[in-house]
């Protein structure tokens, strides 16, 4: 829904193009049509259906009567301290404990930010970010809104479903190079594996063919891991963000527990940015956003 004239006057030229996100705008047609009686094949909204685990919800309402602003980069014992599932059971870990593990280098708490949802931290470090961005076609909904109100340009990173969506050294540098030569500066990837919408997760050699070409460039790489813990192929499960390289970069890994713990809508989202970001996120949310949990 796009807003009226009178609104426009009010608003700034960015904020009058805005639309309803279009997974939301799905979701409300078809509850709607739902309530109305149809039969709908729901298509649209990737939610987790199965229920929240019981000792979440018990933490969760034990803590609803804490009311005070708290620390910009979350809770240090929260950075510390988060609930995971392990086999069948759930048990609290360090967040900084369970990524070094997953990526096989050691991730300090200091560097772990925790906020309600991916999209408040995105806005924020888009906010703070230099240069324009670089975005796989097709990709989650939201990240090219977020990206246009930063004031920054997107620049697509074609991709073909011949190869199941593989993103191509070719089509790297097809995408680079337009962006020099419309004027763009692009300094910043977002990927995201397993993608939303194609499906496709990387493997080894994707993961070479994009962490070499943005330190050619010097782009900044955001990694959004959210589905990860929900990818059970070794093959396919390879990040970025692994080994020594993660602080040696510009490399900056989002995940959370929506997805694979069905913590829709109230949750925590579990972020670690290499050594050179962390500062200088946690100055932006501190004078640009909010304090977080
Ligand atoms: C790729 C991707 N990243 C992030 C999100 C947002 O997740 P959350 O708001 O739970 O952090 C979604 C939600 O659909 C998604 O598909």
């Amino acid at each position: 829904m796009a807003c009226s004239n009178a609104d426009s006057n009010i608003l700034t030229a960015l904020a009058s193009q805005l639309r309803l996100s279009a997974t939301l705008e799905i979701n409300e047609l078809i509850q709607r049509r739902v309530a109305n009686g149809h039969k709908v094949v729901h298509l649209g909204f990737g939610e987790a259906t199965f229920p929240i685990q019981p000792n979440v919800v018990a933490a969760h309402r034990q803590a609803s009567d804490i009311t005070s602003y708290l620390p910009v980069a979350g809770l240090m014992k929260l950075r510390e301290v988060c609930i995971v599932a392990m086999a069948k059971h759930f048990v609290c870990k360090s967040i900084a404990n369970f990524q070094s593990r997953r990526l096989n280098y050691t991730i300090s708490p200091h560097q772990v930010i925790v906020a309600p949802g991916s999209k408040p931290l995105l806005f924020a470090l888009l906010d703070i970010l230099q240069g324009d961005v670089l975005l796989p076609r097709p990709s989650w909904v939201s990240y090219e809104p977020q990206i246009l109100h930063a004031s920054k340009r997107v620049f697509w990173v074609e991709t073909d479903e011949v190869d199941r969506h593989t993103i191509t050294e070719s089509s790297l540098e097809m995408a680079f190079q337009r962006g020099v030569s419309e004027g763009g500066n692009p300094q910043v990837m977002l990927i995201n594996s397993p993608s939303n919408p194609t499906g496709q997760a990387f493997n080894h050699h994707n993961i070479d063919t994009i962490t070499n070409f943005c330190q050619r460039h010097n782009i900044t790489l955001i990694s959004d891991e959210i589905y990860s813990d929900i990818s059970f192929s070794k093959e396919y499960s390879a990040t970025p963000c692994s080994g020594s390289k993660f602080n040696d970069n510009r490399k900056i890994l989002t995940g959370g527990l929506s997805k694979v713990n069905s913590f829709l809508g109230r949750d925590w989202q579990r972020w670690c940015m290499s050594n050179k970001i962390i500062d200088l996120f946690c100055r932006g949310l501190e004078n640009r956003l909010c304090d977080f949990p």
